[in-house]
């Protein structure tokens, strides 16, 4: 069976073929336009996946070296994500599916990152046996889920305010980091000292608020913000400057170590063994290796996919199609589904 996936969520343009199970292509175009704008510009975005997809989409059948209607199914993320962004890529499926004939697979671009774990990766650590817990860090969702062997899942918190990834993007962008800062903090985090400043870290056990742990699993990262913003009017431009790496570390401090927490405490209140971390923050290295530690420390195992596969990617997209198709859970030939904004 070959399924064609394509994900156009965000300012990611991206194509994969499946086949028998395996990625044969994975072309992800990252759109550079919005750098200069700290953000990503909406309109700007469907522009940019409208000039891109058709190019995208030939790339990644030339490289799985099939051709269109060799094409078994086509699956598409039909949302959350940015609303004009989202109906490019979706609508060029619904057309591309329609003109084949062949079925058309919606795909919830945040249950792609939960399960972008059982995405075919030789050169990754094998996916998850059993329940696990999901973390799913990315710029727009900060979301922890019991995932159970059946696909079905439970959400056990979530993000009360910004998002992980936006926490980095806005703390970065305070520091003069160009966009997306989360990359930027993780490269000048390595040499600078975590425990430099004590940024604060809500709803955890480390919080020094009323908006204290007591098992809550949801998270909260606008104090953060604000702290931040806070201490760095307090400081010289000079000290900032010379302590870029030290107050980085303890940003991405602030942050990683609430994800750990609560990503352990999950396990172990579930009584399950495995932890999954996904989306594009899942990349940064300090979590990473924090959580690798976390784990090894409880005896629980972790699974983290390659980068590739953490941030934006249409593998995911075509994974989780298959997921859905031989669970016998899908809306086949479903050509006129909208597309959604929330999750
Ligand atoms: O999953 P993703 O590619 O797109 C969304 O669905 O949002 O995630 C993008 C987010 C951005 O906020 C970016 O700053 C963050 O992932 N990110 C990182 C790293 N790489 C990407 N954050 C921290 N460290 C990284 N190495
Ligand atoms: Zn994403």
């Amino acid at each position: 069976m070959n399924i064609l996936g394509i994900e156009t969520s965000c300012d990611e343009t991206s194509a994969a073929v499946l086949q028998e199970g395996r990625i044969r292509s994975n072309v992800i175009s990252s759109q550079l336009v919005h750098a200069r704008f700290g953000g990503v510009v909406p309109e700007l975005a469907s522009r940019e996946h409208e000039r891109l997809i058709v190019m995208i989409v030939e790339e990644a059948l030339q490289e799985a070296n099939i051709q269109k209607n060799d094409l078994d199914i086509i699956a598409a993320t039909a949302g959350p994500g940015l609303i004009g962004a989202v109906m490019v890529g979706l609508s060029f499926a619904q057309g591309l599916a329609y003109a084949l004939q062949k079925p058309l697979v919606p795909v919830n671009h945040i249950e792609a990152h939960i399960f972008s774990a059982f995405i075919e990766d030789p050169e990754g650590t094998p996916p998850p046996q059993g329940p696990f817990i999901s973390l799913t860090v990315s710029g727009g969702h900060t979301l922890l889920c019991l995932v159970r062997q059946d696909l079905s899942y439970t959400v056990l918190g979530r993000t009360i305010d910004d998002a992980a990834g936006e926490a980095f993007d806005k703390t970065g962008k305070m520091l003069g980091l160009d966009y997306p800062a989360g990359p930027h903090i993780d490269r000048l985090a390595a040499t600078g000292n975590p425990a430099f400043h004590d940024f604060p870290r809500a709803l955890t056990s480390h919080s020094k608020t009323s908006r204290s742990f007591k098992g809550n699993l949801d998270f909260s990262f606008s104090g953060l913000k604000t702290s931040v913003r806070n201490y760095l009017s307090n400081h010289s431009e000079e000290f900032i400057q010379e302590h870029l790496h030290d107050i980085a570390a303890s940003i991405q401090e602030a942050i990683i170590s609430v994800l750990v927490e609560k990503a352990v405490y999950a396990a172990l209140r579930n009584n399950v063994a495995s932890i999954s971390i996904a989306g594009g923050v899942s990349a940064n290295r300090g979590l990473r290796e924090r959580m690798e530690a976390a784990c090894r420390h409880y005896g629980i195992e972790l699974h983290v996919p390659r980068t590739i596969y953490s941030t934006d990617n249409a593998a995911m997209i075509a994974t989780m199609a298959q997921l859905r198709i031989s669970r016998g859970v899908t809306e086949l030939n479903n050509y006129d589904v909208a597309p959604f904004a929330a999750f």
